[in-house]
């Protein structure tokens, strides 16, 4: 499976199976995550085997079931911390998603557990990803038109092809308060809407805007 194919069999998954994630998986997982770590100058942190942080009322009442193992989007606190966690956090869902586990970003429903994960100085936790195998892959979240999000009218195709990737993006609460403008040439201007977390979907939905459109074929303004 790739990015692509991961993209569309990716759905919040809140309720998991009673099994570890084995070996092989988490190298390459965990090897995927120093990557990312690498190249966005980022402190995210898998956490294994700790039922705490889904085992309170929250998470019941967020209808989280067998979470035991989440990542923790730790970094520093930079202008753009939402946008970068948001962005390569993502990528590691997808890259989970290819590995044939299931997720699910969670901002308000769980309970902190700070000694669960390191925070150094100037960093800060953001959200965390619940992580396993689910008990179903999840279902297609309801989309807003494409007109709110994009003009497409006219566009080319790989314009098209990344807002679609975009709309199959996770956001808070379903949101998706994120619009693409194609400018002038190949340059694409991405903008969040207003509200709680939308810089966070911001990033999300660029991560699936370029797998969608292509790397190759645009520049962000
Ligand atoms: C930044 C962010 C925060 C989220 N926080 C929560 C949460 O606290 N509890 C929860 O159950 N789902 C949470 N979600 C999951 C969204 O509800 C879900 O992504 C959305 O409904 C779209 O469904 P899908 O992920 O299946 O496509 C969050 C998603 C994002 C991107």
């Amino acid at each position: 499976m790739d990015f692509s194919e991961a993209i569309n069999d990716r759905h919040s998954v809140r309720a998991y199976i009673d099994k570890p994630i084995d070996g092989e998986t988490l190298r390459l997982l965990n090897g995927y995550i120093e990557e990312c770590n690498r190249e966005g100058g980022l402190h995210i942190q898998p956490v294994l085997d700790e039922p705490q942080a889904f085992g309170g009322t929250m998470a019941r009442y967020g209808k989280f079931s067998g979470v035991k193992n989440y990542l923790a989007l730790v970094a520093p606190k930079t202008e753009d911390f939402d946008e970068k966690i948001g962005y390569f956090g993502e990528k590691i869902v997808l890259y989970a998603q290819t590995l044939g586990l299931n997720t699910c970003w969670v901002a308000a429903t769980y309970k902190k557990v700070k000694s669960a994960y390191l925070v150094d100085e100037g960093e800060k936790l953001g959200v965390v990803i619940a992580l396993g195998y689910g008990q179903t892959q999840g279902k297609p979240h309801k989309n807003k038109a494409v007109e709110k999000i994009a003009d497409i009218n006219g566009a080319p195709e790989w314009f098209s092809n990344g807002v679609r990737a975009a709309m199959l993006a996770p956001t808070a609460l379903n949101q998706q308060k994120f619009k693409f403008t194609l400018c002038d040439g190949n340059r694409v201007k991405a903008e969040a809407g207003a509200g709680f977390y939308t810089k966070i979907d911001l990033g999300i939905a660029k991560c699936h805007f370029e797998i969608g459109a292509g790397k190759e074929n645009f520049n962000w303004e």
